[in-house]
């Protein structure tokens, strides 16, 4: 079991979550973060830190995201670790909510 980040996380990249990570186990993409299933230890600190509540257990993810399970898997392999946390994008607040978020997703 691990982690997951789902949709609500593309276009606003909050990175608060990688600051309470034991594990270092968020990886970083243009406007999307992922966790590393092999690393995450399924502790619970990152998920009430996300102001987008974008991060869910792996049995709880709301239904019609679960393709982000394997995408946080197969991510995690391309993106580079991040450990600090950055600014948030531009437009967060604005995009923080909005539906259909994965058609935006870069890679
Ligand atoms: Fe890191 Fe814990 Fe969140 Fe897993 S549950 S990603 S180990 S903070
Ligand atoms: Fe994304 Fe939430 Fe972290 S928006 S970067 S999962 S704090």
């Amino acid at each position: 079991m691990a982690f997951v980040v789902t949709e609500n996380c593309i276009k606003c990249k909050f990175t608060d979550c990688v600051d309470v990570c034991p594990v270092d186990c968020f990886h970083v993409g243009p406007n999307f973060l992922v966790i590393d299933p092999d690393e995450c230890i399924d502790c619970t600190l990152c998920e009430p830190e996300c102001p987008a509540n974008a991060i869910f257990s792996e049995d709880e993810v709301p239904e019609g995201q679960e393709i982000f399970i394997q995408l946080n898997a197969d991510l995690a392999k391309q993106w580079p670790v991040i450990t600090e946390v950055q600014k948030p994008l531009p437009e967060a607040e604005e995009w923080n909510g909005k539906e259909g978020k994965i058609e935006f997703l870069e890679r």
